[in-house]
């Protein structure tokens, strides 16, 4: 039962009600035996600064935010960490005497997923498809453990040139090619190779039937697959991928590393990346 010691914890976005945050937060509070207590909360567009003006004069340790305030709520933070600074979003705010810090925990939760998955970065050449919000922080991480050639595949090759350009303002030494999404075969000796890929477009959510790329010849040559989406928990892509042969995974795993990685920041501060 929460008492007066208790420390609240929340969710906020539009919506929340289907947000595995609650289950994972407050399992892992339960497994430290700690009083702690984690909400979903509906914040609607026109209410955000209230939101987080009104949770921050509450006491609310720390929040995470989800869809579609991870870029809106930034100009309400007294400080936003480097790596959300990069992505340009944030997920984590943690409570402190001069308001709400910003973090995003996307990169953490992806390089621990991609470690345990055996899903490797340095040095080889990575294939993204995808420049959306979710594809900032995969690129981000690409670019940080020194990938061989990145390309990114998009159907908007505009947006997949934005991505190179963030990723290069950070990253200048970063070696980034653009594509569009079915421009794989332009890919140098796409035909004698295997790459690690991975699907950060919304294609394939919720929908079983969906991929990105529907060609054989393409899956031919995925090594390590990664949805960085978890409904269906096997999508089409992975589908495809298994079926030529390769490891495929969905994005469970990085959702619960990214929940870890704001347990860190809640309880020590900051995120050892
Ligand atoms: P998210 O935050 O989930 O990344 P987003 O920022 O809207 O969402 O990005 C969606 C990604 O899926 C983009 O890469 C988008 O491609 P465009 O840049 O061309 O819009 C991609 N996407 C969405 N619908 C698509 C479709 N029907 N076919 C191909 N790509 C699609």
């Amino acid at each position: 039962m929460p008492d007066g010691k208790t420390l609240v914890y929340g969710i906020i976005g539009d919506p929340v009600d289907h947000s595995l945050s609650p289950l994972i937060h407050n399992s892992i509070a339960e497994m430290f035996n700690q009083n702690f207590a984690y909400m979903p909360f509906p914040v609607k567009t026109e209410n955000l600064e209230e939101a987080v003006k009104g949770a921050w004069s509450l006491g609310i340790r720390g929040l995470n935010v989800t869809a579609p305030h991870k870029e809106n709520v930034i100009k309400y933070l007294c400080e936003v960490e480097e790596t959300a600074g990069m992505i340009g979003a944030v997920n984590t705010l943690l409570w402190t005497p001069e308001g709400y810090k910003g973090f995003n925990t996307d990169i953490y939760g992806l390089d621990k997923a991609f470690a345990n998955d055996g899903f490797d970065i340095t040095g080889g050449d990575v294939i993204l498809l995808g420049a959306g919000g979710a594809s900032k922080a995969v690129g981000i991480l690409f670019a940080k453990k020194k990938a061989g050639c990145i390309y990114i595949l998009n159907r908007t090759i505009a947006s997949g040139e934005a991505l190179k350009a963030r990723i290069n303002g950070f990253f200048p030494e970063a070696k980034i090619e653009v594509l569009g999404l079915n421009e794989y075969d332009r890919i140098p000796n796409f035909f004698e190779k295997k790459f690690n890929v991975v699907q950060a477009t919304s294609v394939g959510l919720n929908d079983p039937e969906k991929a990105p790329i529907y060609e054989e010849e393409f899956y031919k040559h995925v090594n390590v697959g990664y949805d960085i989406n978890y409904n269906p928990l096997e999508s089409l892509f992975m589908k495809k991928v298994r079926e030529q042969g390769g490891t495929a995974f969905n994005g469970l795993h990085m959702l619960l590393s990214q929940a870890v990685g704001s347990y860190e920041i809640w309880q020590k501060g900051s995120l050892d990346e």
